[in-house]
């Protein structure tokens, strides 16, 4: 299995991953309206390959929860050949480890607490996706002590300005 950065030339691939490993009508879920007109965090978009052939994908988004920096991590998905090897979880806790060493100290996603809780994910009390999201999938990980409220679109240039 070889672990890469998303190319500009991957994008059509791992749009066809998801499109295979998630129902239909996913980028009407609110979770895309964050990231509608905003570069996802490059070094944070990871594939794994099984000769040459995707086998997984993560991509992350910038975010901005009560004024602050944060990450959106998602989606996630891996080929269904491929489920259960633990593909997912090196995806996972890829980002999770790259995105502390670049200073990106609140990741959030919206997932299956049994699943993200092994990585250290726990629910966000108050941190609000758009609606209509169950607050119960809202989880996060590093420093959210005392942050509330909504999540909205990351600033443009805010990347530049160090938050990632
Ligand atoms: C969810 C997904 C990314 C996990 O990737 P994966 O490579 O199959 O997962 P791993 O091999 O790292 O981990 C497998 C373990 O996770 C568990 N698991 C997988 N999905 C789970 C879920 N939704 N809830 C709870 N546990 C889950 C498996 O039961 C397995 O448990 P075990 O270790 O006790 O046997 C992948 O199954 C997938 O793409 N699913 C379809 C798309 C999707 O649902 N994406 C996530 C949105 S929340």
């Amino acid at each position: 299995m070889e672990l890469s950065n998303e190319g500009s030339e991957d994008w059509w691939e791992v749009e066809a991953l998801y499109d295979l490993c998630f129902a239909p009508g996913r980028s009407s879920l609110s979770s895309y309206r964050l990231r509608e007109g905003v570069p996802p965090i490059s070094g944070l978009c990871l594939l794994a390959r099984d000769h040459g052939i995707l086998a997984g994908a993560i991509r992350t988004w910038p975010v901005r929860v009560a004024g602050l920096p944060a990450a959106l991590i998602g989606p996630v998905a891996v080929h269904p050949t491929h489920q259960g090897e633990g593909i997912g979880g090196f995806l996972i806790r890829t980002v999770v480890d790259r995105a502390e060493a670049h200073g990106r100290v609140r990741l959030m996603l919206v997932g299956d607490a049994p699943y993200y809780g092994r990585f250290g994910f726990k629910r966000l009390e108050g941190v609000e996706m758009p609606p209509p999201t169950n607050p119960d999938r809202v989880l996060g990980v590093g420093d959210w002590d005392g942050i509330r409220g909504p999540v909205e679109r990351a600033l443009p240039g805010w990347r530049a300005a160090g938050s990632g």
